[in-house]
């Protein structure tokens, strides 16, 4: 099974994915996460996307697309997928897809993540993430048990440069620009996309992810 996850900025597609990948054995695919491990290690990729993540731009599609497949091919062929935050242009889908069709692969579902801009901006403004172990915290519903210290492993919890106001808007319309097409791209494919309501507490949103997933019941 191949999965996307999309959805605007701080929506919780990575809340949602680390549950998901964790029930059902899949493997959980941000390229957010890959690129910032590529900044934290010091990598030439890391260091060419580090302008466009902090400003809240998209890293271009061919270095984005070149990180893709080789972590595809690293993970067995039959694992299943969960892509989060990928893709997120027209070109990138179409990269996939291709990508997919070597493995004799294809999307399987899509799953868009709807919450009004209010909600994305308080969820984005209270979050707080692990440098050590990526662990994603919320100031206001779901804070660590000691103030800026990682429940899991103990490291320090940090703001994403990317959450602070000003990189959050300018981050919210380059999804509108550039991502929202996809929603058409995947609506023409029969049954493919599925809308969740994502502005409600994180087990109603996993039930109805489940739901999407005709994984209910099950
Ligand atoms: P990326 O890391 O992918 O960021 P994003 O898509 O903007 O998504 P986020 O990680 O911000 O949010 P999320 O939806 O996962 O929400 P989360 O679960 O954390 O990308 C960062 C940058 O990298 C991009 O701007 C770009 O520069 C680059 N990039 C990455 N992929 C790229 C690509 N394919 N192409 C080009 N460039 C790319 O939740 C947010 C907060 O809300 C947390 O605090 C969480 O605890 C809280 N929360 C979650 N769910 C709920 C809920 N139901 N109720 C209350 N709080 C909740």
């Amino acid at each position: 099974m191949v999965v996307v996850l999309l959805g605007p900025p701080g929506v919780g597609k990575g809340t949602q994915a680390v549950r998901l990948a964790d029930e059902i054995g899949a493997a959980h695919v941000s390229t957010g996460d890959l690129l910032r491990a590529a900044r934290r290690e010091g990598t030439a990729l890391g260091r060419k996307a580090a302008e466009y993540m902090d400003a809240g731009e998209l890293v271009p599609d061919a270095l984005i697309l070149d990180l893709v497949r080789e972590h595809l091919g690293t993970l067995d062929p039959a694992t299943p997928i969960l892509f989060d935050g990928f893709p997120r242009t027209i070109d990138q889908a179409t990269g996939l897809d291709d990508v997919l069709a070597e493995a004799g692969r294809g999307v399987d579902h899509v799953v868009l993540f709807e919450a009004p801009d209010d909600v994305i901006v308080k969820r984005l403004s209270g979050r707080r993430s692990c440098l050590d172990c990526g662990a994603v915290y919320s100031i206001y519903f779901n804070p660590p048990a000691v103030d800026g210290v990682c429940d899991r492993c103990g490291g320090v919890l940090i703001q994403r440069i990317d959450d602070e106001p000003e990189t959050v808007q300018r981050r919210l319309a380059v999804y509108r620009q550039e991502t929202a097409p996809l929603v058409e791209f995947y609506e023409k494919r029969d049954g493919v996309l599925k809308r969740i309501r994502a502005d409600r507490s994180v087990d109603e949103v996993y039930e109805a992810l489940r739901t999407a997933l005709g994984l209910s019941g099950a």
